[in-house]
């Protein structure tokens, strides 16, 4: 075989495009299309049976279903009720869309480091805590939970509401508990996770206030049938929202639902394979899974130890796609922009118009995100690459993946004297 790499004129190690990232089939489009044929596409019945599915497949009092996983982060917050200025505790590694909701509800996102699991370390947690702090955001990133225990036992102990963000890890375990069962409530994203409809969120609960609020937050405060004011004169009676969402999507999710734990096993098992093709390469270590935890893969991410190759996280990325397997550079983004609280939404605070709030509301000086720093994440999170998982990755899949990175790791493999 020709061992010069794709990106220097070799021939590339896979031609071949990868199968799809989910199964929608005549099944799915029957689903939907009934629905349309009823002519009542709005939210209703279907909402309700997709709801309650999805909390009961999670042992859970209550699903409040939405329009994505930014809505559903934001109503987690407002069911909460926060101040304006309080704080709320998360990693700076995830989407957007875990803050969001936090920022419109002006309270102030505070940055915590994490560890080899890509998620929050709760000793820093802990030592970022101040008198305004409302609750901690668990992000479990890729589909790796979070250690849920010792992030439940800091809430408990301050006096904290524990919010889990599930977009990324549907179905995922910790030590054999789902997770969105954990925390006070929970987030989830379907615009393109592993049960997906392209957009839509939900939202879980077993506690009957955040229920109330957050239902009602997410319709716009208004008085429903069957909802928490129901009866009351209509009128809108807060602050709130439509993130409703409709039987179309929640027909196409019900029917995704029958086939979603097929796709997560397939994910996980391309995910051992991938680790066991790679256990030799010493460059290269996975995120770490706790023993007991249950990944679902969202994405395979591992990192880099970049002392002993000639090239960065991004130039190996960049090798590896040009051996025709699809990878992703460090999550999120380059390293300048990578951590949220370098993107320009928070790094230029630009939130409101031209004032500082609500960085500044309350505080004797505005919160100046170019001053965060998080160094184990730094340090991580640069030298990271990633796999988007789809369940249609075959064992000649995983061959040619494991192919392609080998070649590209041992050709930007420093020689061993240049080590010492
Ligand atoms: C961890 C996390 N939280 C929230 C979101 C927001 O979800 P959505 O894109 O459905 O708004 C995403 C989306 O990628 C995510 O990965």
């Amino acid at each position: 075989m020709d061992e010069r790499l794709a990106i220097e004129g070799g021939t590339p190690v896979r031609t071949r495009p990868f199968g799809p990232g989910h199964d929608f089939g005549e099944d799915d489009a029957e689903a939907v299309a009934e629905v349309v044929r009823t002519g009542a596409v709005g939210k209703g019945k279907r909402v309700l049976e997709f709801e309650r599915a999805f909390a009961a497949r999670h042992g859970v009092r209550h699903g409040m279903s939405v329009t994505s996983g930014t809505a559903a982060m934001h109503v987690a917050v407002a069911a909460i009720n926060p101040d304006p200025g309080d704080e709320i505790i998360v990693t700076p590694w995830t989407s957007g869309g875990s803050i969001i909701g936090l920022l419109l509800h002006n309270c102030v996102p505070v940055f915590a480091d994490i560890d080899d699991t890509y998620t929050l370390d709760p000793a820093d947690v802990e030592a970022k805590i101040t008198p305004r702090t409302r609750a901690i955001i668990a992000v479990h990133l890729f589909g790796n939970p979070c250690d849920l225990d010792a992030l439940a036992d800091i809430a408990r102990r301050h006096n904290l509401f524990l919010i889990e963000d599930c977009a990324q890890a549907h179905f995922a375990e910790y030590q054999g508990r789902i997770v969105g069962s954990i925390g006070d409530i929970a987030g989830y994203s379907f615009g393109g996770k592993h049960l997906s409809a392209g957009i839509g969120g939900m939202v879980l609960t077993n506690n009957e206030s955040l229920w109330e609020r957050g239902l009602l937050f997410s319709d716009a405060a208004l008085p429903r049938a069957g909802g928490p004011y129901a009866g009351r004169p209509y009128a809108n009676y807060f602050l709130g929202p439509n993130y409703r969402m409709n039987d179309l999507i929640a027909a196409l999710l019900l029917s995704q639902m029958k086939k979603v734990d097929g796709y997560i096993e397939a994910k996980i098992q391309a995910a051992q394979a991938l680790t066991e093709g790679l256990a030799d390469l010493d460059e290269i270590t996975p995120q770490r899974v706790r023993p007991g935890d249950r990944n679902t893969y969202w994405v395979y991410g591992v990192t880099l130890d970049t002392d002993r190759l000639t090239c960065d996280a991004w130039q190996f990325a960049d090798a590896v796609n040009k051996e025709g397997v699809p990878m992703g550079g460090p999550y999120l983004g380059t390293g300048k922009e990578g951590p949220l609280y370098r993107n320009p939404f928070l790094a230029e605070p630009n939130l409101y118009g031209h004032s500082r709030f609500p960085l500044d509301y309350g505080r004797e000086h505005a919160i100046d995100y170019r001053l965060i720093e998080c160094p184990n994440g730094e340090q991580l999170m640069q030298r990271g690459v990633n796999i988007q998982m789809r369940p249609s990755f075959t064992e000649a899949d995983i061959a040619d993946m494991v192919a392609a990175i080998r070649k590209v790791t041992v050709h930007y493999r420093k020689p061993v004297f240049a080590l010492a």
